[in-house]
């Protein structure tokens, strides 16, 4: 969709939302400025998810769920917060201690594993949450509050990953998808680096700049194992973040397992030819567009995972890449079917089948969404993995 299509297809904004947007806008004006005129996109998402007080997980618009900008798997269904206390259970069980959540939305999934485990007879130790967004975090401390005193006294908020080396299950689902991307296009043989600047009514708007070299080198890298060349214009977004990240959760991993849930794809599939306008998408009110430069501060910006990275940089820190999946075939092989038939109330089947459908249909959560799980020494299968293996496309 085009920018001007995507702006006039999205609700109205309230004076006071106008005035949180032009306050944010007017932020990333006065640092376009005092860097020259420009910023990498990279900079300008930070500043957009992330800007104190004023960025989208930053400031208090309701954000999760179906009164919110968009719905993740564990607000369409406790169904798979459920599935994953089975894996979380196993592995529990085996290396003892804890379950780190990261960027952990509303407090749904959290809910949902600390119930379930309670049931499976494997409670972690603690239940550690370790959020950016304080906004968040106060929602996270008010919906784990209605837990019973003896789940809820097991969770405490971070500030940062752990010094001492965690045993147990470190969790980020829709996490590595909120972190800010640098993004490029191709022109000819060129490399152009895609940024922001301020137009002349001063709107912020995007600008192409010859990429530096170091940049232009690693975009090429990205897709040199490519048998095909990538179209004139293509554009694209690549994380530098991801490896960092990655690494500082692997250098915490003592022993146990490590799983992320994304949008995301195999790096041959991500750099697809056909894949002309890379993966970036805004998410305001339950609509998906293509325009970052709307709503600042108040729609979320993500760009999908390449997972093959997410590999590369696990390995460099010691992590086994023990399963990649859709998640639809995730949740299938957790479970998920029977828990929606063994429901004995007739209506609460067909309310769990419809959550269900939402989170396995192609067209849906399903195949879009990957499971990847790395570990450090814990070798048991993971019961997750057990209908499908896509480790040999990353
Ligand atoms: C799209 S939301 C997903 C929320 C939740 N995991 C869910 O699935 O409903 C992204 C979450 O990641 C958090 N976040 C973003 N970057 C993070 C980081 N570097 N470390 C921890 N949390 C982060 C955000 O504040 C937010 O809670």
């Amino acid at each position: 969709m085009s920018a001007s299509g995507a702006r006039s297809m999205l609700p109205a904004l309230t004076p006071e939302e106008e005035r949180h947007s032009e306050a944010l806008t007017g932020l990333i004006r006065a640092e376009l400025a005092a860097a020259g005129g420009w910023l990498s996109f990279e900079r300008f998402m930070e500043l957009a998810l992330y800007a104190p007080g004023l960025g989208y997980y930053s400031a208090g618009s309701w954000k999760l769920g179906a009164g919110g900008d968009f719905v993740t798997a564990p607000e369409a269904s406790a169904l798979f917060g459920t599935c994953l206390a089975r894996e979380c259970a196993a592995v529990l069980e085996a290396t003892g201690g804890e379950i780190l959540e990261l960027g952990a939305g509303s407090g749904a999934l959290a809910a949902t594993l600390l119930t379930e485990l309670e049931a499976l007879g494997s409670l972690p130790q603690r239940y550690a949450i370790l959020e950016v967004s304080a906004d968040l975090a106060a929602r996270q401390r008010a919906r784990l509050a209605a837990l019973a005193p003896h789940l809820r006294e097991r969770v405490v908020w971070l500030e940062r990953l752990p010094a001492a080396p965690l045993a147990g299950v470190i969790l980020a689902n829709e996490v590595a998808d909120a972190l800010p991307v640098r993004r490029f296009s191709l022109s000819g043989t060129a490399v152009h680096e895609l940024g922001v600047t301020a137009g002349a009514s001063g709107a912020l708007t995007g600008a192409a700049r010859p990429a530096d070299a170091p940049f232009a080198d690693l975009c090429r890298a990205r897709f040199a194992a490519r048998p095909d060349a990538l179209p004139e214009g293509y554009t694209s977004e690549v994380n530098l973040r991801l490896a960092p990240w990655i690494a500082s959760l692997g250098e915490c991993l003592g022993r146990g397992v490590l799983l992320l849930s994304d949008y995301g794809l195999p790096r041959s599939h991500y750099y697809h030819p056909q894949r002309t306008a890379g993966t970036l998408r805004c998410h305001f009110r339950q609509r998906a567009h293509d325009d970052p430069y709307v709503n600042l501060g108040l729609q979320d910006i993500t760009a999908w995972v390449d997972f093959t990275r997410v590999a590369e940089a696990a390995g460099d820190v010691g992590l086994a890449v023990s399963g990649f999946a859709t998640q639809a075939a995730y949740l299938l092989a957790l479970g998920l079917e029977r828990l929606v038939t063994d429901a004995p109330d007739a209506r609460d089947r067909a309310r769990l089948a419809g959550e269900a459908r939402r989170l396995v249909m192609p067209e849906e959560m399903g195949e879009v969404f990957k499971v990847m799980a790395l570990t450090r020494g814990y070798d048991a299968p993971l019961a997750g993995f057990a209908l499908q293996d896509l480790r040999r496309l990353l």
